[in-house]
Parts: C-alpha cells; structure tokens; sequence
C-alpha cells in the first residue's frame, strides 16, 4: 500500500508561489493560559462582555465591535464579511444592515449565521453560532435615526449588493437625496434594520505560543440530553466544555 510519510519531503515551490509558512506569531506563554477557574461568569454572555470589554480598553484594538458574519444559502453556499455589532445582551448579538443586500438574502432563506471575533493584540478569539431574526421595526428606526444624517442617507443611497454603472452614479444620488431631505427627517427605508443574533453556541478561544490553545464552548443543553464526562453546567441552559486546539 502507498504510504504517503515515506514520500513527505519538502519540495522546491515555484516562484509564482507565495510561500507563507514561516509566517508564525508568538501567542501567550503557558502560564497566561485560559483555565476554566478563569471564567468570570459561567453565563457565556457575560463572559462575552468581560473579553468585551478588554478588548474595547485595549488601545492597539481600532474597532474591537468589528466582527465576521458567516450566513449560508438554502444548499449551504457560505458568504462572510464584517460588519459591526451594534448591542448585545442576554438574548443576542445585534447588527444593522440591508435587509435586500446578499446576507439578507441569505439570510431570509437560512436564518442561521456565525460571528467571528478576532482581538489581535489578546490572542484571542470568539466564535459564536445562533440563530438570526430581524427586530422589531421600531428598534431600528430608533438606531437609524440615532445616525449621522450622512449615513441615513447613505443607507437610503445604497441598494447593497446591487451592480452600478459607476462611483458617479451613487455621488449623483448622495447629492439628490442631500438636497431632498436638507430641511426633514431621512425616512428609513423598508429594506434597511437591525438583526440580532441568538445563540446556541458561544466559543472562548486564547492562543498559546505551544500552540496549546484554550477552547473552552458552551452549549445549549438540549432537554433529553445528557451532560457527558466531560461537560460542566453553567447558567440557565448553558453547559461548557473544553476542546482539543
Ligand atoms: C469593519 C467593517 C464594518 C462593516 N460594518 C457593516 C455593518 O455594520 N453593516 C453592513 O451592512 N455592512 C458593513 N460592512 C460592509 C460589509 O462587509 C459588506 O461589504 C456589506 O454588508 C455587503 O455584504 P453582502 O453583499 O455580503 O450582504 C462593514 C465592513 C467593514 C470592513
């Protein structure tokens, strides 16, 4: 049988080929490691809203509420991008955008989305994986027109994820709309508001530099389910368990 070790040897790479795999960056060492009795709340939300806030205070952090969003299509197509989370607390993570751009497409055929937030400067990660509704109207019209007038009109201006012929066009229907709206309120448009986030899956991750990262996930136990060897229950529903890196 073909033994694919015998025949592991490293190769000469062409030069059309970026080779990255020195690119490697010193983590934390062992004793800043992330052990459960370091857990400021077994409530994963508040535990979210500890690293939070570290990562707000952190001064090398530019925009510690920037984070990935992954939606899917029906038959499981992925997309992600940043956005900006804009609220959080027990019940979710909440965010704004078009609700006709490529995610709220995705997003009404496959309400399920997962956030992604990476706090370099802590070696540290959060994955979170829930389920997404819109909220209510009148929440988002209060956070659209809590906005700078420019970007009320900028959310008017732009049908996200449509093709224009050119930057000339959106500047042009900027200006119509400046002048329209100079004296009155900015209407907020029907395919514009808020989603929230509600999770079933919330996960801690700090890098080590032995590359013996902290995993420590929490759950929504299920109501038939056991809670297993390993897993230890938390606030509410919650359970938490630790992972392999
Ligand atoms: C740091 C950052 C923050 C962003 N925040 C938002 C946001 O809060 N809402 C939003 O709709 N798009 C935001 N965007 C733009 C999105 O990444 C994306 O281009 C847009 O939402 C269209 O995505 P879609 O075509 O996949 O729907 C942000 C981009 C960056 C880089």
């Amino acid at each position: 049988m073909f033994d694919r070790h015998t025949f592991c040897t490293k190769s000469t790479l062409s030069s059309a080929d970026m080779d990255l795999s020195n690119m490697r960056k010193k983590y934390k060492g062992d004793e800043e490691c992330f052990e459960e009795n370091q857990l400021t709340s077994l409530d994963p939300i508040k535990q979210f809203g500890n690293w939070f806030d570290e990562a707000t205070n952190c001064p090398e952090i530019g925009e510690a509420n920037a984070m990935c969003i992954a939606t899917a299509t029906k038959d499981g197509r992925p997309s992600a991008r940043m956005v900006l989370l804009k609220g959080y607390n027990n019940e979710g993570f909440r965010f704004f955008s078009n609700y006709e751009s490529r995610k709220g497409i995705e997003l009404e055929s496959n309400p399920y989305a997962s956030l992604v937030f990476y706090w370099e400067p802590l070696n540290r990660q959060i994955r979170i994986e829930g389920n997404v509704e819109k909220i209510p109207y009148q929440a988002s019209c209060d956070y659209f027109h809590s906005r700078p007038k420019s970007s009320q009109i900028g959310a008017v201006v732009s049908r996200q994820s449509t093709v224009v012929p050119d930057r000339d066009y959106l500047r042009q229907k900027n200006a119509e709309l400046l002048e329209k709206y100079k004296d009155t309120e900015v209407p907020m448009p029907d395919y514009w508001g808020g989603y929230i986030v509600k999770p079933f899956l919330i996960e801690f991750w700090q890098g080590q530099t032995n590359r013996l990262h902290d995993r420590i996930v929490f759950t929504k136990l299920k109501p038939s389910e056991e809670l297993g060897e390993f897993r230890h229950m938390a606030e509410g529903d919650w359970v938490y368990q630790r992972l392999s890196p």
